[in-house]
């Protein structure tokens, strides 16, 4: 039996003892209540431990990294020995990992284990599309299953706990994080969250395969003013509840485990020290029951927002609105107990915390064996496996947008012998991992050029040339490309941003196609040959010129391990393309924020009268975006009609025909909006309500029907009651938000 029991145990009457190991993982599902037995155990402990020990619990620093290795600072070890750390981030391999462990269970007093965290973002060896491009195959259970794979993998390596999913809503492609969400939609930002969630922590932790997942960044992170990273949130409250706050509550309805403050402000509280955010919504209003973490050093940050004047009382003001762990920032450890016996912060508040976080350790299993996420043998034979190859590369093609096909550029045609793969992004390993590649290598990453020679194998003679580079204004590459394409029959042009100029800190405010890579497009599509553009990129791009010349682009994120495979069983038709995007793409950068969800305002632009002046819009510029929110194209056709709306009682059904009236199968994504035409506040011009993602046959067409309840048309009102408000509606049913085929109807 492990030490870390034979704590518990010594403590305890033999039966109790024995009923908490045989009921305590089975009546730990993610999400639910302490039960009894969490209690004993949680409450055994507090019991014994000192106030130092208590506020290690709730501090979490990070592994470093040397030439020889992953190393922990000096100071870190002694404090684990001293049972004065709750958590490490960054460890891992099964080696390493249980060298810290055991420092933990087997040296210090009362031997509790550590959590291990890790941003297991999109995927953690075997890595998968970024999360924006997964959210664009509107696949729940393929993105589930992503997490899945990673969360095995992970957990074979020591991490029980990943810092995901992250879900903050954007409407802002300046901002590079929104490579890590969904998009700008909360109606499917919330079913990815919840999605993600049960792909991590699945239904329970007995199996070792399922890790503690975490929500983040509370809240409303994804709304920086200017789209720069870390910037103020200034939003109304009806706003905040909207469109920002329910894919946290999704996760949290989810059961997920944890939560992450972010770095943000919002009106004026940063989220960080914000009792109504993380005491009165969180835990009160929505029943949270695991433990809040903060940001990396987010809670030193409160001296430099100007709320707290020294780090201790940054550790007071953190503490007191409901933060349970600190990051990095050692405020806690440093101050907490000076603070307690200054009674600035209660015991009790402290115990709260040590709680929550001890109960998480038992739910995940570390009580029972705190090794059991150290496991060579699965390191072995679960981590990149054939299947999770093989799936990785499924969830690339699905991931893939078709955003232009002009003349059936796409797929290549069987004709092609000649093909010339050009574009700084055409061969670049280090870049198919996009940002937050977790342990991810980018040496194992298949380029595009690699995917395209698997494929034609001798039957294409395909050649590269870069023609320049990501992002400077060296021309001198790009003859050599056109003289390539002029002697192909067919050319690839791979273009975009690197991997790190989307992510965290990777703000853009120009956000057209970096470098001179615009240049080199004009020049090799000015060669006349037949030209498709793959897009490599983290966020939604304004490319209003490529779009002007290029006769097809696929957009393609950053894929991952498989990217090239993947990307190449679109490119020649192996899979037709199906995604369809989740954040609307701009015209240029001045249009930002544009998204499909707006108001129509009292001198809405109309298309029939284009020169009235005074209405909301642009001299320069329309006001629809480039491709608006749900977009995307088939190699196939889909045509629809018949819409329909019945109410019957409080449930509407909405039900329309899609027609496949192409030449091939096809995979479309079914789309209801819905519009409330008259509210007592003014309300969205279309708002996604469901989805279908339907395989259809070439001929066939097939009948989708929808339904809703009247509460899910409810909004919520200034006073941030949520309630529908009877009256006309407008159902749209289409192939993306743009569309229009409508009826109406009454409730
Ligand atoms: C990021 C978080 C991340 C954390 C730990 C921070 O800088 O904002 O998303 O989980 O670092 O790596």
């Amino acid at each position: 039996m492990h030490l870390s029991t034979g704590i518990l145990k010594s403590s305890l009457p033999a039966f109790i003892f024995f009923l908490l190991i045989q009921t305590s993982i089975a009546q730990n599902r993610p999400g639910a209540a302490f039960s009894p037995t969490d209690s004993i155990k949680v409450e055994t402990l507090l019991s014994q431990m000192t106030l130092d020990e208590k506020v290690g619990q709730l501090s979490l620093f990070a592994s470093g990294w040397e030439v020889t290795g992953p190393a922990m600072n000096t100071r870190y070890k002694q404090l684990i020995r001293d049972g004065k750390v709750g958590a490490i981030l960054n460890a891992s391999t099964p080696d390493y990992v249980k060298k810290l462990q055991k420092m933990a269970v087997e040296e210090s007093r009362l031997k509790i284990p550590l959590l291990f965290g890790y941003d297991v973002i999109h995927g953690y060896r075997t890595i998968f599309p970024i999360p924006l491009g997964q959210a664009a195959s509107w696949d729940l259970d393929a993105i589930e299953k992503a997490d899945r794979i990673a969360a095995g993998e992970a957990s074979a390596e020591g991490i029980c706990w990943t810092f995901a999913p992250m879900v903050d809503i954007s409407r802002d492609p300046r901002w590079g994080r929104v490579s890590e969400g969904a998009g700008e939609d909360p109606f499917l930002g919330s079913r990815i969250a919840e999605a993600r969630v049960r792909g991590f922590q699945g239904t329970g932790y007995e199996d070792g395969r399922h890790i503690l997942a975490c929500a983040k960044h509370f809240a409303a992170y994804g709304d920086p003013m200017a789209g720069r990273d870390y910037n103020v949130v200034d939003i109304s409250p009806a706003s905040l509840y909207e469109y920002y706050l329910p894919p946290y509550k999704a996760c949290v309805d989810a059961g997920v485990a944890t939560v992450m403050t972010s770095f943000n402000e919002i009106n004026g509280m940063p989220s960080t020290c914000n009792s109504w955010l993380l005491t009165d919504l969180l835990r009160k209003e929505w029943g949270f029951n695991g433990f809040v973490v903060t940001d990396w050093t987010s809670i030193n940050e409160l001296v430099e927002h100007g709320v707290a004047e020294d780090l201790k009382s940054a550790a007071e003001l953190s503490l007191n609105a409901g933060v349970d762990m600190d990051m990095m920032g050692s405020t806690f450890l440093d101050y907490l107990p000076g603070l307690v016996k200054e009674n600035k912060v209660k015991i009790s508040d402290i115990d709260r915390a040590v709680r929550y976080i001890l109960r998480a350790k038992i739910q995940v299993g570390l009580f029972d064996d705190p090794y059991r996420f150290c496991n060579q043998q699965r390191e072995q034979s679960e981590i990149m496996t054939k299947e999770s190859l093989e799936f990785a590369r499924k969830l690339v093609s699905e991931s893939c947008v078709l955003l232009k096909n002009d003349n059936r550029t796409l797929p290549v045609p069987q004709r092609v012998r000649t093909l010339a793969v050009i574009g700084p992004l055409g061969d670049a390993k280090k870049e198919m991992l996009g940002n937050w590649n977790a342990a991810g290598d980018w040496k194992n990453c298949i380029t595009l050029l690699e995917g395209i020679r698997n494929k034609c194998k001798g039957s294409v003679n395909v050649s590269f040339e870069k023609g320049c580079n990501i992002n400077d204004k060296d021309l001198s590459g790009i003859e050599a490309a056109v003289k390539l394409a002029q002697k192909a029959d067919y050319v690839i042009l791979a273009l975009g941003e690197s991997g790190e100029m989307s992510g965290e800190a990777a703000s853009r405010s120009d956000i057209d196609l970096p470098g001179v890579q615009n240049q080199l497009a004009d020049a090799v599509i000015n060669s006349g040959k037949p030209t498709a553009v793959v897009l490599f990129n983290g966020r939604p791009l304004s490319i209003s010129h490529l779009e002007a010349i290029a006769p097809a682009i696929l957009e393609t994120w950053f894929g991952g391990t498989q990217a090239g495979n993947g990307i190449t069983d679109v490119l020649f038709g192996d899979v037709n393309p199906s995604g369809k995007i989740t954040m609307s793409f701009p015209r240029n950068t001045g249009q930002i924020p544009v998204f499909y969800s707006r108001k129509n305002t009292g001198r809405p632009f109309k298309s029939d009268q284009p020169d009235e002046k005074y209405v909301s819009r642009y001299l320069d510029c329309p006001v629809t975006p480039l491709y608006p929110f749900g977009f995307g194209l088939s190699y196939t056709n889909f045509s629809y009609s018949g819409i329909k709306a019945l109410v019957k009682g409080n449930e509407i059904t909405v039900s329309a025909s899609v027609t496949n009236t192409g030449e091939r199968d096809g995979e479309e994504i079914v789309q209801l909006y819905i519009q409330d035409k008259v509210g007592s506040i003014t309300r969205p011009l279309k708002e996604l309500k469901g989805f279908k993602k339907l395989l259809i046959r070439k001929g066939q067409t097939v009948q989708v029907t929808f339904t809703l309840s009247a509460d899910d048309l409810s909004f919520y009102h200034p006073d941030l009651k949520k309630y529908w408000e009877p009256g006309e509606f407008n159902a749209f049913v289409g192939g993306s938000s743009a569309t229009v085929i409508s009826a109406t109807f009454r409730l």
